[in-house]
């Protein structure tokens, strides 16, 4: 029979790397902190209406990419493919707008798309979330795109590109809509198939499409920003000089639209050129109707998104420091048979005083327990031989020096806590 193997696009996150995970969400979390953002945990699977309505039914994430099925009581249920939708359904949910606001949410993990597997894209993928919902300044724009920004200089990511455009709102879109029409209508058989689908339904769409024919078209489009209305036009000026005030130098790309519809005014992107074709480490954007989407009153927001497979591949990359995988203190070795309980009441003893210690209980040789000791990266190995067993005491050597002392069993955790105290310092 052949053996199962973990679905396409989804990945097992081994030792070797969920360490950086740790990593990566301990800085998460430390932003947020700084930031005043609370975190919320929020659902894996949500109603289907929330990302049709809330996302947009042409979108290629509700048309093509989401994992829906009917649970066992009829209803439509989606594995979530993104966090912003279902943080404006908890935030409406629980009249978070009755508070003071704007309401700092952020929270993380696993999301679900189908799409076709590469580098950097997976089925099953995990985002940090960071929102701020109720305020409709472009302040908030600036300070959640500083927050994305901290958080990878924090990781120690650098040459990072951010590219911004404003996608308009309800008012000025439609006008861009049409000059967008009217200019691609002449071209339409430059386009690619997917790009002459987009013509009718979702126009703006057009302007994404990495295809070489496609790109060399909307490179001469009509710009969004001679489009935007007064009060849009107004808004992405104070975001951009917002930024420029703090020091985030940003690209303006006018030919930025973003796969999701619910984006309106700021959307901005984080690109990183080891990520390959998939190079968007980071999106986000402002939503004003989304909460009207999906049933709401009117809730302006604004926030992002950052892959956290992308993240770790980017720090891979560049040699980016996060720090040493974690390493045990202590590896305890029963060196004579009737030592191994004395072993592990040891490794018991200096577990509770705070050090990290680990043993053999695979019978191994005291050969292959040394061994073991320096590969997982031990400071000191506690032998208890037979001498030591009769005299209740145990030997102490340091890994590094391969000096070794002999101190009685009841002083051990005591005397390690202070040199491996000493050592951190
Ligand atoms: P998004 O651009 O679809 O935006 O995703 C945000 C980030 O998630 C991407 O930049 C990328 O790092 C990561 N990502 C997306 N799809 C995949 C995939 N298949 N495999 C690996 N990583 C992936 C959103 O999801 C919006 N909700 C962001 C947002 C928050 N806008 C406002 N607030």
């Amino acid at each position: 029979m052949e053996s199962i193997k973990a679905p396409r696009g989804t990945r097992d996150i081994l030792g070797d790397e969920s360490w950086k995970w740790a990593r990566v969400l301990e800085v998460s979390r430390g932003v947020a902190a700084d930031f005043g953002y609370r975190e919320v945990m929020l659902p894996i699977f949500e109603h289907t209406e929330l990302f049709s309505r809330g996302i947009g039914d042409t979108t290629d994430v509700v048309e093509k990419e989401m994992y829906t099925f009917t649970d066992k009581g009829g209803r439509s249920i989606t594995l979530r493919p993104e966090l912003t939708a279902s943080m404006m359904r908890s935030y409406l949910e629980h009249d978070m707008n009755r508070a003071a606001q704007p309401a700092k949410l952020w929270s993380w993990g696993p999301m679900f798309r189908y799409e076709r597997p590469q580098k950097g894209r997976y089925r099953q993928f995990s985002q940090i979330d960071f929102e701020t919902l109720g305020s409709p300044s472009p302040l908030a724009d600036v300070e959640t795109i500083d927050a994305s920004m901290e958080l990878f200089r924090r990781l120690g990511l650098s040459n990072l590109q951010v590219l911004i455009n404003s996608v308009g709102c309800p008012e000025c879109r439609p006008v861009y809509r049409e000059t967008l029409k009217k200019f691609f209508s002449d071209r339409i058989n430059d386009l690619c198939e997917t790009c002459q689908g987009r013509f009718e339904r979702n126009p703006l769409r057009i302007l994404d499409c990495k295809k070489p024919g496609c790109r060399d078209l909307t490179g001469l489009a009509p710009s969004v920003t001679d489009s935007l209305c007064g009060e849009c036009g107004a808004h992405f000026d104070a975001v951009t000089s917002g930024l420029s005030r703090i020091g985030v130098s940003v690209s303006v790309d006018n030919r930025l639209v973003r796969g999701l519809d619910y984006y309106t005014k700021t959307a901005y992107e984080i690109l990183a050129g080891e990520l390959g074709s998939q190079n968007a480490v980071c999106g986000g954007g402002r939503y004003d109707n989304l909460a009207e989407a999906i049933g709401g009153p009117h809730v302006p927001g604004v926030g992002f998104a950052s892959g956290i497979d992308r993240i770790i591949i980017t720090m891979e990359g560049q040699g980016a420091c996060v720090g040493d995988e974690p390493k045990t203190d202590i590896f305890v070795i029963a060196a004579a048979p009737d030592a191994e309980i004395d072993a592990a009441a040891l490794a018991h003893e200096l577990r509770a005083s705070g050090l990290s210690a680990d043993m053999d209980f695979m019978g191994r040789s005291l050969k292959a327990r040394m061994k073991q000791a320096s590969q997982c990266g031990a400071l000191y190995a506690c032998i208890i031989g037979p001498d030591e067993k009769s005299s209740g005491s145990v030997a102490i050597k340091d890994m590094r020096s391969g000096e070794q002392e002999t101190l009685p069993m009841s002083s051990a955790a005591a005397r390690l806590s202070l040199a491996i105290g000493e050592r951190a310092r």
